[in-house]
């Protein structure tokens, strides 16, 4: 008979029930307000705190009624970041420069510029994950920012390169670089509650 295909129906519809209650079991039951979707969507990175701040730091959040528009207020906040970075970057070039300290200032300068190119990698990579997301190919924007995470990473591990050579010298980026990888990270994570 029909009775395993009706199951092999029915059984999925059971599963998504089963878990909406879930949902609801996992709430405090004492919260007046529900919770809202920044909360719920930060709940799912792994930079809570992070996630949270910099959400709420831009005013159309809290009004956001989708997800997509939270990934896409995130994928916007990596991009600023990675623009901040770039021109900090610069600053740390035109200050290293004026000062002439022989062969570690020379190292210090290539890592600069590579950095300089990771970051506007980055940020490419980061305009390209808008468009993806607004073409609602999500495996394209785990891509590109994944791409804009490991930019960051190279930036730093050049810095870690000539540290191995000479321990005084530490990367002027580590914070930064952390920073970026967190927004990217949760961005990511918003994203794939999409799918
Ligand atoms: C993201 O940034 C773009 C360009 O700055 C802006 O036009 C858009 O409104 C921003 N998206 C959200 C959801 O804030
Ligand atoms: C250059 O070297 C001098 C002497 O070692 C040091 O005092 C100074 O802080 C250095 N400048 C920079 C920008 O690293």
């Amino acid at each position: 008979m029909a009775s395993s295909k009706t199951f092999s129906l029915v059984l999925p519809i059971l599963l998504m029930n089963c878990f909406a209650l879930l949902g609801q079991c996992s709430r405090p039951h004492n919260s007046k307000e529900r919770e809202d979707l920044v909360t719920a969507a930060c709940k799912h990175t792994l930079h809570f705190q992070v996630c949270i701040s910099s959400l709420r730091s831009v005013p159309g959040s809290s009004k956001a009624s989708d997800l997509k528009v939270l990934a896409e207020i995130a994928l916007n906040l990596s991009t600023a970041y990675a623009a901040d970075t770039l021109s900090y970057i610069y600053k740390l070039q035109s200050s290293s420069s004026s000062s002439a300290n022989g062969s570690n200032n020379i190292r210090v300068s290539r890592c600069l510029s590579d950095c300089v190119e990771e970051y506007s990698e980055a940020i490419e990579n980061l305009h390209d994950s808008k468009q993806a997301l607004a073409n609602g190919d999500c495996d394209q924007v785990d891509m590109l920012v994944s791409a804009a995470m490991s930019d960051a990473e190279t930036c730093e591990d050049g810095f870690k390169d000539m540290q191995s050579e000479d321990s005084d010298s530490i990367s002027p980026l580590t914070e930064h670089n952390l920073y970026f990888s967190e927004l990217c990270s949760n961005a990511l994570a918003i994203t794939k509650l999409l799918v």
